[in-house]
């Protein structure tokens, strides 16, 4: 029985797969999905779902309560260890060019329960940052209503029992308590527009994406160049404040910080869901994973310089430190000269790129999740409804209503903190699991052809895994409890459903 709870997927060299060919075994005239992705919508969809609530929400708690300026070392910490996990991935999704991303990958190296266990967290991944980032979005929606109030004299603003939460968590984490608020009425539409975009089909989505991606690349550049002028250098003296006790400052406050904005680059692997539906995935899997964690990671070290060399660090610690950034600037500069005007141009730019980046997380994100729910399900681990596809839009359609409700429920009534550290605790062992397969294929499998190889991999793999566990560990000694919690379900369901179900162990019998 043990062995066959570990029973690996069989996996064929995959041929080279073009445009217009079957994906994931489909049978003859079944519908299956469609490969329109080209390398620029994938680095497109990398971006889409990377920058986020990471860079607009988080990155001022990281300086301020944990690194100070050295929230830049936070920031390449980070990169490290997902650069090392995203080469894994870039070996993996190029071999195995299927919708499940980490679970597929795990299920192909590590046997059955063990992609079981990574599918569950993927959910964390995927479903919980939807619904968290969701959250974000409708903070940034109020900012705006705000600004147009002032602007126009009138009150556009909602009420805050219609726009926040009316669930959080009291006593360090560990109790549920109402806060007297009804719902979170703009998260829960937000979540619905975006459900109902990835329900029309994969072009559909990745267009809109593309554009918001744009949208919000190119305020970040402004933000960059606008406010390189103020930079004071002397801001960034020390550069590593001393240590004032637990992980405020000092190295420990770096690698605090470096947990806190792993966030911020989580999205750069859900590249890898769309690979069923990549074009050339074994040449252009590696493009769309590294090259937008490459160009993530230098848009977050130069905006946490000049953030940090801006304004004074402790000052970023608000719910919007790149809006905090520009009213200390706004601050130093005449009222009324041509510079204050300029700035508070920034300043309202940068709450529609907020919306727009928030957005396109949200939307790649709603994307993964059904992609994942239909490889589980067609191996038999999620009932087959999952694994049905639209026969017009040929998208995976009871998953995306499926994922669509339940992010909504969650983002209607949940906040923000504590789903993102659930999110951040998922996609760290879906990560160092996945590091930890390459090198176990590259023992069993190595006469498989593989259009990208892991350099060193001896070295990169353990290192990344090791890299990601220790991340993990700094979120798991406080959140403990719950993310235990979500495994026990998981397993509960796998020996009530999956176990029984499943097509390989079924195959086995
Ligand atoms: N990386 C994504 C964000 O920062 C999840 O919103």
């Amino acid at each position: 029985m043990i062995k066959n709870l570990f029973a690996t997927h069989p996996i064929k060299a995959m041929p080279h797969v073009d445009a217009g060919e079957p994906v994931e075994g489909s049978a003859e005239g079944e519908v299956t999905l469609k490969r329109v992705l080209t390398a620029r919508h994938l680095v497109m969809l990398g971006v889409g779902a990377v920058i986020g609530a990471g860079i607009f929400a988080i990155t001022g708690t990281a300086a301020a309560q944990f690194a100070g300026p050295a929230l830049i070392l936070s920031f390449l910490i980070a990169a490290v260890a997902c650069g090392l996990a995203g080469m894994c991935y870039a070996e993996f999704a190029a071999m195995l060019p299927v919708s499940g991303s980490a679970y597929s990958y795990s299920y192909a190296t590590l046997g059955e329960v063990v992609a079981w266990f990574v599918g569950w967290a993927l959910v964390l991944e995927y479903l919980f940052a939807a619904s968290t980032v969701a959250v974000a979005w409708s903070g940034y929606f109020g900012e705006l209503l705000r600004m147009l109030s002032s602007m126009t004299g009138l009150n556009f603003t909602l009420p805050a029992a219609l726009s926040s939460a009316p669930l959080t968590f009291a006593e360090g984490g560990h109790t549920l308590v109402t806060t007297g608020a009804l719902i979170n009425l703009p998260a829960i539409i937000i979540v619905g527009a975006i459900s109902w975009l990835c329900y029309m089909g994969i072009t559909q989505s990745a267009t809109v994406n593309a554009i918001i991606v744009a949208i919000k690349v190119s305020v970040i550049l402004l933000f960059l160049i606008v406010m390189f002028n103020y930079i004071n250098p002397d801001l960034w003296h020390p550069f590593i404040p001393a240590n004032e006790g637990g992980s405020k400052f000092g190295w420990s406050g770096i690698y605090r910080g470096a947990t806190l904005v792993f966030f911020a680059y989580i999205g750069f692997d859900a590249v890898s869901t769309a690979a069923g539906e990549a074009k050339n995935p074994q040449r252009d899997m590696p493009i769309g994973i590294l090259g937008s964690l490459l160009l993530c990671t230098v848009l977050y070290v130069a905006m946490a310089a000049v953030m940090t060399g801006t304004t004074p660090f402790r000052m970023l610690n608000t719910p919007e430190p790149v809006a905090t950034a520009i009213n200390y600037v706004l601050g130093t500069v005449a009222a009324g000269s041509p510079s204050s005007y300029i700035l508070g141009a920034l300043k309202i730019l940068v709450v529609f790129a907020a919306l727009a980046g928030l957005s396109s997380v949200i939307l790649v994100m709603l994307m993964g999740q059904p992609r994942i729910f239909y490889s589980m399900s067609r191996d038999g681990l999620l009932p087959q409804a999952l694994g049905r596809l639209h026969t017009k839009h040929r998208t995976p359609y009871v998953g995306t209503i499926m994922v669509g409700v339940i992010a909504s429920i969650l983002a209607g009534l949940f906040p923000v903190d504590v789903l993102g550290d659930l999110v951040s605790m998922g996609t760290l062992l879906a990560f160092a699991t996945v590091c930890i397969g390459v090198l176990v294929l590259r023992r069993t499998r190595p006469e498989l052809p593989r259009a990208f190889r892991v350099p060193v991999p001896w070295l990169v793999c353990p290192l990344g895994a090791a890299a990601c566990l220790f991340l993990f560990w700094q979120a798991f000694e406080v959140r403990w409890p719950l993310l235990v919690s979500w495994i026990v379900i998981g397993f509960l369901i796998y020996g009530f459903y999956g176990y029984r179900h499943s097509k390989l162990r079924q195959g086995a019998r």
